[in-house]
């Protein structure tokens, strides 16, 4: 009874622990074989080439299995089953990659079918801005001047009164005073009332010959009107030189009238008073037959203020005009009321 059972078991063990021969490992290779194709048939996109890669080639994979059975077979044998099962290997392993490389390209070429623009659709607006009117008025003026050789000069807003009032040759209770209503900050400053004292400033510290332009913010105690601001902004343009004479600030304005309007401007002087400059101007434009609009205030620099800055009058003469850059922009786009440059109305700016 014992020894039966015994006989029993070696006799199965035996059947199962077996060693594989080669016409059955041939056969299972044949299996694995047909086992891969099907699978490989069902594969579409990279995660279930990826799931049989491992099912065939993984650690626990079939091939796998099959290769560790390898050291089973005598030596003989070996080099042979060797060989079958390395030769499937590598079918599946090239079958793989050419299946990966076909999936990519399917994958790439959906992508792109997908993905097409159409250049011909209209595209979608975008509102852009631009610069404020003000603004490209005083570039372009900028512009003009520089190419005739001047250079763009600052001066501070907040002024003292020395070089708002006094070094232009309006003493403290000079009338004249009245024009410039001013906003004072304390006694001696106040936001200044125009772009002249720039000149000041600019003569006293270089020496001649002096050719600059000056833009800048003035402040002027006027109630807004459609022709007043408080805050408003001019051009200063200055030249010191020796031997420089009326004729070449009308030149200049002559010059300046053409480029920023075009031809076809006359232009005329008017005698008028500044305390800084002797002989004064006032510089009117119009277009043929049209009314006589005022663009500036000019003059020959006043010799008291050459003295004031240290240049000697007998040596040097200059001329300086005041030029406003609201005035500039009204006449060019026949704009009427100096407010609507304030007032950031998208419709009024979006114009320009
Ligand atoms: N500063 C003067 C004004 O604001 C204009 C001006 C400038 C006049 C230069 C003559 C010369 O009215």
């Amino acid at each position: 009874m014992r020894e039966w059972r015994v006989v029993w078991s070696r006799a199965v063990l035996l059947s199962i622990m077996q060693p594989m021969t080669l016409a059955e490992l041939e056969r299972k290779v044949e299996e694995l074989r047909a086992a891969w194709r099907a699978a490989l048939a069902e594969v579409t996109d990279a995660e279930a080439l990826e799931a049989a890669r491992i099912r065939f080639l993984g650690r626990k994979g079939h091939l796998t299995r099959l290769l560790s059975s390898l050291k089973e077979f005598p030596p003989q044998e070996r080099p042979h089953a060797g060989r079958i099962l390395n030769q499937l290997k590598r079918e599946i392993s090239q079958a793989i990659e050419e299946k990966g490389r076909e999936i990519e390209q399917r994958e790439w070429e959906r992508r792109l079918a997908a993905e097409r623009y159409d250049f011909t659709l209209p595209g979608k607006w975008r509102p852009l801005g631009h610069l404020h009117p003000l603004t490209q008025v005083r570039l372009e003026i900028e512009d003009i001047f520089m190419r005739m050789g001047f250079d763009v000069a600052s001066g501070p807003e907040v002024e003292d009164d020395y070089h708002n009032f006094e070094a232009l040759n309006i003493p403290e209770d000079h009338p004249a005073r009245d024009e410039w209503d001013s906003f004072y900050i304390d006694d001696t400053h106040l936001l200044r009332t125009h772009t002249s004292p720039v000149q000041i400033r600019v003569m006293k510290s270089r020496k001649p010959p002096v050719r600059i332009i000056c833009p800048g913010r003035c402040y002027r105690r006027d109630t807004p009107d459609a022709t007043h601001s408080p805050v408003f902004h001019q051009v200063e343009l200055l030249w010191v030189e020796r031997g420089l004479t009326m004729a070449h600030l009308k030149w200049i304005i002559e010059e300046f009238v053409r480029r920023f309007f075009g031809p076809g401007y006359e232009m005329r002087f008017s005698a008028d008073f500044f305390p800084f400059t002797e002989p004064s101007a006032q510089v009117h434009i119009r277009r043929e037959g049209g009314p006589w609009l005022e663009i500036m205030g000019a003059g020959m620099v006043d010799p008291a203020v050459l003295t004031e800055v240290g240049y000697d009058p007998e040596e040097v003469t200059g001329f300086a005009f005041g030029l406003g850059i609201e005035r500039m922009a009204m006449l060019r786009w026949g704009i009427e009321d100096i407010r609507l440059f304030y007032q950031n109305d998208i419709r009024f700016l979006s114009q320009f």
